[in-house]
């Protein structure tokens, strides 16, 4: 995977998304709705798990337009926010400036030799390492693990491959070639043992019924109407209060799994918090 190629695919994601900053890095603009959804599921997992708090100093590395360093900025002392993509970044310093938050260090830089001039308490990596070859991967890992306080955490949210080891060369997304590399979750938690303890490791989402409804259900003539638009708010609403209960379902994980396997990319997201070792 070339990085130039990477960066030219972020940096012409707005275009795509119509500079919407959530459907920007959440890749989720073809089925309404979706995107809120995910960015709500995803944070509200993760602010169950850990606690923030104003003392703390956090990197957000490959940030995007800000989605989670808003968040962290609102709640920590600092925030470090680093992306390849200066396009991006732009966007995630207007939308801080316009909520008031200036307790964010922006800055332009490629993941593989990310700088931190002071020690962090918490290193958040958000969908970035599938842009990353294993070598780099091993190095990315080391250099957390170094940076960060005695006792510190590294969050990862990844697309881990339910199959195996998955390589997407070149793939069109609304017309922008896009490449990643998608590990299944023993060689990532492989790579994280040498440097970090696992304390957690959680899928961030269970069978999510308004996407085969709109993919499969709705008419093609009807996808792109007010009604269905609101519709499928409605049933994000409903399966987003009812994910609590749906996640302990074994059974419905199990559907999502197979269903996503018979896909040509069985690629699911995880939450990794993992401790300096
Ligand atoms: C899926 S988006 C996730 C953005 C954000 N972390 C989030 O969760 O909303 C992936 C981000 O990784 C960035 N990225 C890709 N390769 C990178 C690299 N080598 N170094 C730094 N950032 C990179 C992209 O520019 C993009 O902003």
């Amino acid at each position: 995977m070339e990085k130039e190629k990477i960066k030219d695919f972020w940096d012409k994601c707005p275009c795509i998304c119509n500079e919407n900053p959530l459907l920007i890095t959440t890749l989720s603009f073809e089925i309404p709705y979706h995107a809120v959804y995910r960015d709500k599921t995803e944070k509200n997992i993760l602010f169950k798990i850990i606690k923030l708090n104003p003392d703390l100093i956090l990197a957000d590395i490959g940030c995007g337009t800000g989605r989670w360093t808003l968040d962290f900025a609102g709640k920590c002392k600092k925030v470090i926010a680093s992306d390849i993509s200066e396009t991006l970044i732009e966007i995630g310093r207007t939308e801080a400036l316009k909520k008031k938050l200036t307790n964010i260090e922006w800055k332009q830089e490629s993941i593989s030799d990310f700088t931190l001039n002071e020690p962090v308490d918490i290193i958040h990596i958000g969908g970035v390492l599938l842009y990353v070859h294993d070598s780099d991967f091993i190095n990315i890992i080391r250099r957390c693990n170094e940076k960060l306080v005695n006792g510190g955490l590294l969050i990862l949210r990844e697309s881990i491959s339910l199959t195996k080891e998955i390589m997407v060369e070149d793939l069109s997304v609304a017309g922008n070639k896009y490449s990643a590399y998608y590990r299944p979750i023993d060689r990532f938690i492989n790579l994280l043992e040498k440097y970090f303890i696992i304390e957690k490791t959680c899928e961030t989402h269970s069978y999510v019924f308004p996407v085969p409804f709109f993919l499969y259900v709705v008419p093609k003539f009807l996808k792109n109407s007010k009604f269905i638009k609101s519709f499928m708010k409605l049933l994000y609403e409903i399966q987003w209060r009812m994910d609590p209960y749906l996640l302990r379902i074994k059974f419905l994980t199990h559907l999502k799994h197979s269903r996503l396997k018979k896909t040509k990319y069985p690629v699911t997201q995880y939450f990794f918090i993992c401790r300096k070792k």
